[in-house]
């Protein structure tokens, strides 16, 4: 039989969680397919349908033969009939387990990324998540054995939950790496839930391994959730099973699962799934055909049309795991803007491509801290939708791009009044002292030798007799804190904000007319060296005296030849005239010695009246 997965079949108005999206947009995210189940299932259940009592159900053996039935045929395992106990889900049967075998506060290891709602069963349940991260390779993810073992020998460590196969990467675990999860499992006393319910959907000769499966230690630590509903897209149909061939293990699991009322099925449960197991064989091989063949062409897509962009070689399930960190989203544009500082980079990247092109894929920060580089992306649909969705990833993220690159790649910035405040309040505060004290005030020009060393050598330089140093600093310092200067940080956020703006691409470089010593001294003294690639002064010995000549000096040393690259960061007119010169644009800043008119008059690209402004207008 030909089945038609290419049939677009709308599913807006029927309630779907996935699908209930604005009009255009394309929802690529949450795990179930948007084909139609396969037509033996639909037989089975018009069949109960049309008997029309829906009265309570009892769990008949014709669902534990089907089980039975299909485990032994497709994954060559058997499942005892006794094993079996009937869940109305995978989740409410983690979630019951949780409940059962823990006590608040233990721990519960999973190897992340992972399903999210993972999380969500055990911090429900007064628990505490214990990430063991997947190591990840060459586009490959393995386990991290080491940290697993160290994680899993923490006494308050009681349970774990293995994701076999793994969503969202698509690994089938082997034999091997199975049989070592056993093997440490049961070394520290810690029950394994293996979850496989993706474990039908794997590539075309793909097989997965079931857990229990390995070897009798893997038997005895495990309980097992199986079910078909991923596999025949019957989800909303609430049918699973946990299989615990561990007789003790298994009378906990049956209290749990009745005392939680999550074992007794809906009036097509059971029909569901015994159609499924019993007659599905041939829809669900055209199926896994139809989903390699849209991971296939998805992948190339990806890599010869999304330069950003790495999808993940999976295994199984019909989910993408793309690494999306060459797009360069950093941590600072994804927390950036106003409002958004705890928005993670997956988050700012699964936004923006909806918010630009309607795609609606998950983030990867959601399966763990591991997967904040990643999208991961639903290819359970029409061909010709994932082509859709496809084309929008490459235009959305292409578009994210362009919006997070520094409007300049240069930041050229002004020293005094800019970054920090202290030549213009030590050379006033020295001039006030040299007045103060009845002396001639030294030309402006060398009163800048005051920045940088300590004033008790810088006055005697300037004729102050030894005797008469002390009261020097003195009035030095009156003055200088009754300005409110803080000597430690210039202007409140400033290095907060070099130290987002460098991380968010910028090179930010200080050009200076300030002598090129005391310039270097200054940006230590203030902490701001760190985020700066360079800072350059006044240096009449090079040639180097005006701010002009500081500008083409820095021009020509970082082979800037585009202009429109660098932009000058200054609080005087003067800047905006040395910029103007070399076609530099300028922003001013008002919150230093010019005034907004000054600035707004001298032709510069924008004004700010604060650092924060200045952060935003540049980040945004
Ligand atoms: C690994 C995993 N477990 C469980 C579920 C959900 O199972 P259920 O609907 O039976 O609760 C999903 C759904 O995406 C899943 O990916």
């Amino acid at each position: 039989m030909v089945y038609d997965f290419d049939e677009i079949i709308s599913r807006r108005g029927t309630d779907s969680l996935k699908w209930d999206v604005k009009e255009g947009e394309l929802p690529m995210w949450v795990a179930d397919m948007d084909f139609k189940t396969a037509p033996e299932i639909r037989e089975a259940l018009a069949a109960r349908f049309e008997h029309g009592i829906f009265g309570y159900s009892d769990v008949p053996d014709a669902w534990y033969d089907s089980y039975i039935y299909w485990w032994k045929t497709r994954h060559g395992f058997e499942l005892q009939k006794e094993w079996l106990i009937f869940c109305t889900g995978v989740i409410p049967a983690i979630s019951s387990t949780v409940r059962k075998l823990t006590t608040p506060n233990e721990n519960v290891v999973i190897q992340t990324p992972v399903y999210n709602i993972f999380f969500n069963s055990i911090i429900n349940n007064g628990c505490r998540v214990l990430e063991n991260a997947l190591l990840y390779h060459d586009g490959r993810y393995d386990m991290d054995f080491e940290d697993l073992e160290a994680k899993l020998s923490d006494p308050q460590t009681t349970l774990m939950i293995l994701c076999n196969p793994q969503n969202p990467a698509g690994r089938i675990w082997t034999r091997e790496e199975l049989a070592r999860v056993g093997e440490l499992c049961a070394k520290h006393g810690v029950t394994v839930i293996s979850d496989e319910i993706h474990c039908d959907l794997t590539l075309p000769g793909k097989e997965y391994i079931p857990f229990a499966s390995v070897n009798d230690t893997c038997r005895q630590c495990s309980i097992t959730c199986i079910a078909p509903t991923k596999t025949f897209n019957i989800a909303g149909l609430n049918t699973a099973a946990v299989s615990v061939p561990n007789e003790h293990l298994r009378d906990r699991i049956r209290r749990a699962l009745n005392t939680d009322e999550v074992a007794e099925p809906n009036a097509f449960a059971v029909t569901a799934a015994v159609a499924a197991f019993t007659k599905g064989t041939p829809w669900l091989d055209a199926l896994r055909e139809y989903l390699a063949e849209n991971r296939r062409f998805a992948c190339e897509y990806i890599r010869r049309e999304i330069p950003g962009a790495i999808p993940v070689e999976a295994e199984a399930t019909y989910l993408l795991w793309v690494d999306v960190s060459g797009i360069g989203v950093t941590e600072a544009a994804a927390k950036g803007r106003p409002g958004c500082e705890k928005r993670t980079v997956s988050e700012f990247i699964a936004n923006e491509l909806r918010r630009i092109t309607g795609l609606f894929v998950c983030e990867g920060s959601e399966y763990g801290t591991a997967g904040d580089r990643f999208l991961r992306i639903n290819l359970a649909c029409p061909r010709s939708v994932v082509e859709d969705g496809m084309e929008r990833l490459k235009r959305g993220l292409a578009a994210i791009a362009e919006e997070i690159k520094p409007m300049y790649p240069y930041l050229f910035f002004d020293l005094d009044g800019t970054l920090t405040e202290s030549g213009e309040g030590i050379t006033n505060a020295a001039r006030y002292a040299f007045e103060q004290m009845g002396m001639p005030v030294p030309p402006h020009e060398e009163l800048f030798s005051f920045v940088g060393p300590p004033l008790s050598e810088s006055f005697p330089k300037f004729g102050v007799a030894p005797d008469k140093v002390d009261e020097a600093v003195r009035i030095f310092r009156v003055y200088y804190d009754k300005q409110g200067w803080c000597e430690n940080v210039p202007y409140p956020g400033i290095a907060d904000m070099c130290r987002r703006l460098q991380a968010y691409g910028y090179k930010l470089i200080v050009a200076t007319s300030k002598r090129h010593t005391q310039a270097v001294r200054i940006m230590e003294h203030f902490g701001l060296a760190p985020y700066f690639t360079d800072v350059i002064g006044n240096d009449e010995e090079s040639g180097r005296k005006t701010k002009s000549q500081v500008i083409e000096y820095l021009l020509k040393k970082h082979g800037i030849t585009d202009p429109k690259d660098v932009v000058m960061i200054g609080d005087r007119c003067y800047d905006a005239e040395g910029a103007a010169k070399h076609g530099i644009a300028t922003i001013g800043v008002s919150y230093g010695y010019g005034t907004r008119e000054e600035l707004e008059d001298a032709g510069t690209v924008a004004v700010v009246d604060t650092v924060a402004e200045l952060g935003g207008y540049l980040m945004k």
